[in-house]
């Protein structure tokens, strides 16, 4: 490499940037993984400024493609192609090809590329959050903690510039592998650094879910709800999870008032958005809160534009049911053609959401056994469409209340106790479930039933 190449602040190469722009892209990686609003806007200012900074463009891409729509990939390619014809490092090739793999929809060559960079250049923190978080949502749990387990030897100092971003992609990686302990530590540290850091809060809110630790959860929620609207849309998440804290308790009011005011105020078609509505929506009705039809209308409107060009295959469950409830049986037809085309293209991930959305489509029009046995067929493999353990259990919630629907209470009992499994991390977790495993053997009521389903 000249001597006079640029660097980041950890000491990697870039190519086409000015020296004196450095602190600029350092702000706008730090600023997008801090989710702080306008990044987008400051970064198509600064490519203007910067026109031959490929990594920059891929960095664009990487933006792009992370909206989860088809809609945006064709601005992704532009970068691409960009960058591609632009002079480049070997690592910041291997980026270049992470991005064209995205975009060919192939995730075991974009996952190739990122972990040949992380191998090499174990600091390359776009690299690391990228691959992190396309794992999480191709359901590869282990995969993820691995990469995160991989790399943290090299991260130990405090001083490596975006340490604490480091922290919290790992602290999320170990949660959802059940490594509670670390999980928290490492939220904790990344806090530290910027209390602001919402996904180290999302780490740790995610940690006192697993862990049964509700008051804790809400604490810290409701303590961050006095910044979390200084933020971008991931914001919502966060509200949603203080709501799941309230679903808990069975503050059913209070969490319709957090969905119209935070979670879910307009008609957004961001998809976390719609997760997050359609799913807590589905929660109150399997506990008999009547929602209304407006709250299902003002998500069917988000769906109608980005169900059939949706690409993170989770978010399909949630589309297809905002259109079945209200209404749109040919829009929720389109939903499925559309996951079942991209299945015939290769998708492994839009056949089981296919699948998956057929089988809710029936339980929301009451065809409840059959369902059930859809969704029992198929239950082994609901992880592969990623999401979190939390976000998970909708399906349990489906399942369950069919299976109530249509009176099958020695399924309904076994439904329950599987889904508390989950949550065995330790032998004392293992004592407890054991003795809710006896209770639940016992419920013969609604009540006890929806009472286990809010926890
Ligand atoms: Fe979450």
């Amino acid at each position: 490499m000249p001597s006079s190449q640029p660097t980041d602040a950890r000491g990697l190469a870039l190519t086409g940037i000015d020296a004196s722009a450095i602190d600029t892209y350092e702000a706008l990686i730090t600023d997008s993984y801090y989710y702080r609003l306008g990044v987008q806007d400051r970064l198509d200012s600064f490519l203007l400024e910067q026109p031959a900074f490929g990594l920059g463009h891929v960095f664009k891409g990487y933006s792009l493609m992370t909206d989860g729509v088809l809609a945006s990939h064709g601005k992704a390619a532009m970068h691409l192609e960009t960058a591609e014809a632009l002079p480049a490092t070997p690592r910041e090739r291997l980026h270049q090809e992470a991005l064209r793999a995205w975009l060919d929809q192939d995730p075991q060559a974009r996952g190739l590329a990122w972990e040949q960079i992380l191998a090499e250049w174990p600091l390359d923190l776009l690299a690391f959050r990228q691959h992190t978080g396309t794992l999480f949502w191709m359901g590869n749990k282990q995969h993820q903690a691995m990469v995160a387990a991989s790399v943290a030897s090299r991260w130990e100092s405090d001083d490596i510039p975006g340490h604490a971003l480091f922290l919290s992609a790992y602290s999320f990686a170990m949660e959802e592998v059940g490594h509670y302990a670390e999980a928290e530590r490492a939220a904790k540290k990344a806090l530290e650094s910027q209390p602001q850091d919402l996904w180290a809060i999302h780490a740790l809110a995610h940690v006192l879910e697993m862990q049964v630790r509700r008051k804790e959860g809400i604490a810290l929620l409701e303590h961050s709800a006095a910044f979390l609207n200084d933020y971008n849309l991931f914001r919502g998440h966060l509200w949603w999870h203080l709501a799941m804290f309230k679903y808990a308790e069975g503050a059913f009011d209070e969490i319709l008032e957090l969905l119209d005011r935070e979670i879910y105020p307009g008609t957004s078609s961001f998809y976390l958005d719609i997760q997050n509505a359609a799913s807590m929506l589905i929660r109150l009705e399997v506990q008999g809160v009547s929602v209304g039809t407006e709250r299902w209308e003002r998500l069917a409107q988000a769906s109608l534009q980005t169900a059939a060009q949706n690409t993170i295959w989770f978010t399909t469950l949630h589309h297809v049911l905002s259109l079945q409830r209200s209404g749109r049986d040919s829009a929720v037809n389109e939903a499925l053609a559309y996951a079942e085309a991209q299945a015939d293209s290769g998708s492994e991930q839009a056949l089981l959401a296919a699948w998956i959305s057929e089988a809710a489509v029936a339980y929301s029009r009451g065809e409840s056994q059959l369902a059930l046995d859809s969704l029992l067929t198929l239950r082994q493999d609901f992880g592969l469409l990623g999401a979190s353990h939390v976000q998970q259990d909708i399906y349990q919630q489906i399942m369950i209340s069919a299976a109530m629907q249509i009176d099958d209470w020695p399924r309904v009992r076994q439904l329950l106790k599987e889904r508390k499994a989950v949550r065995i991390w330790d032998p004392a977790s293992l004592e407890q479930f054991k003795v809710l495993a006896r209770q639940i053997d016992e419920f013969r009521t609604i009540e006890q039933v929806n009472a286990e389903l809010r926890q």
